[in-house]
């Protein structure tokens, strides 16, 4: 008989965007004619801009002739999409060379299956409330995860503790779903904590784009000593509105490297291109020619007129919110807007509240973690009628 990953058994049923679109159809087969609003998933809504739409439609014309034709490409992407990154980095004053750079399909795929490249036994740090992607997939490779606090004391913002040991430590800056984004003098705290323990960061930054305070950091490696003890995913998700699109990149330093049990060096970014190599055959030209045109001048220009729009959204989300005497968090670094559920509630009961009062749809906090049991989560991601017209429906409720 097979045996299966049992570590499933210690999973929860469903992955907590499918929970939250199960519950919505479910209400939706019971009331189908009223107009919902979803604010739920940081899911992107507008168009993207001409510059990716021209490189996309460059990228197919090219398959139409033999001359042109691309089958397989590189493993780790194609220098051109690889060197645009190069340089968007350097104009963010970040320096990285193009063979540390991998392309992927995103940041959610990578994050997932970066952990193949870990033993079972390491302490998995995890801040709580977080991104499900890094508790779930730590879960079924059946690791030890040690949680830190992230709440309204701290901002939202836990530090190190140097009496506590992990092996590896999940941060995400601008944060999903608190929007609480790091400065650099607290990034260089974890990065000094992760070298002096031997730790590797894992650094999820899909949400940098959206950080407006030109001082605050938007790549670990603008830390010194980050290229010997941290990786960093992103993507173009949220940067480009790729969600549909689907490109992300993973940066692993080539002075990342780790004595083995053995004593031989193993260079992480040697191993993760055996990963990919052997389990992932790259993304599609089409797509990668889109993915340089955004990571052009122009291209970059373009997102951020959606990027504004979504900042507006935001505003409009904390303005209700402000007027309510909710407490809330992010918005401005972050398309994020999280806040506390008036009347303690808990926030799957409020995530109900919402649905069958106002029919508007949300994230539960409790869906990221212990410390979002009183939280929920609002995207900015969604249309400006709409989100006007949700924070109406929500103003007169509350
Ligand atoms: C979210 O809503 O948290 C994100 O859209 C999920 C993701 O990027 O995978």
């Amino acid at each position: 008989m097979a045996k299966l990953n049992e570590n499933y058994l210690n999973l929860k049923e469903s992955y907590l965007f499918s929970e939250i679109a199960h519950r919505v159809d479910k209400y939706i087969s019971i009331h189908p004619d009223t107009k919902i609003i979803r604010l739920g998933i940081g899911d992107v809504t507008l168009p993207i801009g001409s510059t990716m739409i021209d490189a996309l439609h460059e990228g197919v014309d090219a398959m139409t002739s033999s001359s042109t034709f691309k089958g397989y490409g590189p493993e780790r992407g194609y220098d051109f999409v690889r060197n645009s990154i190069v340089e968007y980095y350097k104009r963010n004053g970040v320096s990285i060379e193009a063979d540390e750079i991998f392309i992927s399909d995103g940041a959610k795929s990578d994050t997932g299956n970066i952990t193949d490249l870990f033993d079972k036994d390491n302490i998995v740090m995890v801040p709580d409330p977080v991104y499900p992607v890094y508790v779930d997939t730590n879960t079924m490779d059946g690791r030890n995860i040690i949680y830190i606090d992230a709440n309204a004391d701290n901002q939202f913002l836990p530090m190190p503790d140097s009496n506590v040991h992990a092996d590896i430590i999940y941060l995400c800056s601008p944060n999903n779903p608190t929007g609480a984004t790091y400065n650099k003098e607290q990034l260089k705290t974890w990065v000094d904590y992760a070298l002096a323990n031997n730790s590797i960061i894992l650094f999820d930054a899909a949400y940098e784009a959206f950080i407006t305070d030109e001082a605050l950091p938007r790549s670990i490696f603008s830390i010194d000593g980050a290229k010997k003890c941290a990786i960093e995913f992103c993507s173009l998700s949220k940067t480009a509105g790729f969600t549909g699109i689907r490109c992300g990149y993973t940066i692993v330093p080539k002075a990342l490297t780790v004595t083995a049990s053995t004593g031989a060096l193993m260079s992480l970014n040697a191993m993760w291109n055996r990963r990919q190599s052997t389990k992932f055959n790259g993304v599609s030209y089409i797509v990668q020619k889109g993915a340089a045109a955004a990571f052009s001048e122009k291209g970059m220009q373009q997102s951020r007129q959606n990027i504004k729009y979504y900042q507006e959204n935001a505003k409009i989300i904390a303005n209700c919110l402000a007027k309510k005497n909710v407490r809330f968090f992010g918005g401005v670094n972050s398309p994020y807007i999280w806040f506390e559920c008036p009347n303690e509630m808990e926030s799957w009961a409020f995530f109900d509240y919402l649905l069958e009062n106002v029919q508007v749809v949300g994230t539960p906090g409790a869906g990221f973690g212990k410390n979002g049991q009183n939280f929920f989560r609002l995207t900015s991601f969604g249309n400006r009628e709409n989100t006007i017209e949700a924070m109406e429906r929500i103003e007169n409720l509350l």
